[in-house]
């Protein structure tokens, strides 16, 4: 996998865009100020720079060694600090924080399960998981996500992953997504906005 977003970071910089997110923009404004708030595979950083830019304590994770140093150059660029680090998420143990993002991250099942937990385990009471990831359906669309079913997700996985929830927002929408070329077009995904209660 690694050699695959390697790749993909050096022939393409800055791939989609440096814009964040689109569902993390709606729902920022559910984070209490200056929270700490973790990134999970957040490639280049455009969504961690945004929230840091925004007065967040970010710690952002990817296991492309190409994406962190270009989270690192442009937080220098922008004169933004964010604790930056190359782990693959298999290994990676989120600190106690009060928000984890995961925007189109696609990971096995068994991966998938493992990483949702422990992001659960590591959220302060009161604190959300805000992702936005392709459900299977975008198997058939060719605007972006894996092409193997496995690592696209289904209401019922983010349900059974987060039985404590209470969902916020836990939605399968069709919508037009516009982050550069590999993120292009209508688009089958789940947005949620999960929060760990009081
Ligand atoms: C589609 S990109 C999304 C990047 C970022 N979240 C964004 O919205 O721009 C998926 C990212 O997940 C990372 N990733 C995939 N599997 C991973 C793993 N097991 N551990 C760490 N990062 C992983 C990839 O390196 C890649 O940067």
């Amino acid at each position: 996998m690694n050699n695959f977003w390697d790749q993909r970071y050096s022939e393409h910089p800055g791939v989609y865009g440096w814009e964040p997110n689109q569902f993390l923009v709606l729902v920022a404004d559910k984070l209490a100020e200056s929270s700490r708030i973790v990134c999970l595979g957040e490639g280049y950083g455009r969504n961690a720079l945004w929230l840091a830019q925004r007065g967040h304590r970010v710690t952002m994770v990817d296991s492309s060694q190409v994406a962190i140093d270009q989270a690192n150059k442009k937080a220098r660029e922008l004169g933004l600090r964010i604790e930056t680090l190359c782990e693959d998420l298999e290994t990676y143990r989120p600190p106690q924080c009060d928000a984890v993002i995961a925007i189109f991250v696609h990971l096995l099942p068994d991966l998938r399960r493992l990483v949702h937990e422990r992001s659960w385990n590591a959220l302060t009471n009161g604190g959300h998981f805000i992702m936005e990831c392709f459900r299977k359906e975008q198997v058939q669309r060719n605007s972006g996500g894996p092409r193997n079913l496995d690592m696209l997700y289904s209401l019922v996985d983010l349900q059974s992953d987060f039985p404590f929830a209470e969902f916020i927002i836990l939605n399968e929408e069709t919508v037009k997504i516009s982050e550069g070329q590999f993120h292009s077009g209508p688009a089958e995904v789940i947005r949620m906005l999960a929060r760990k209660p009081i």
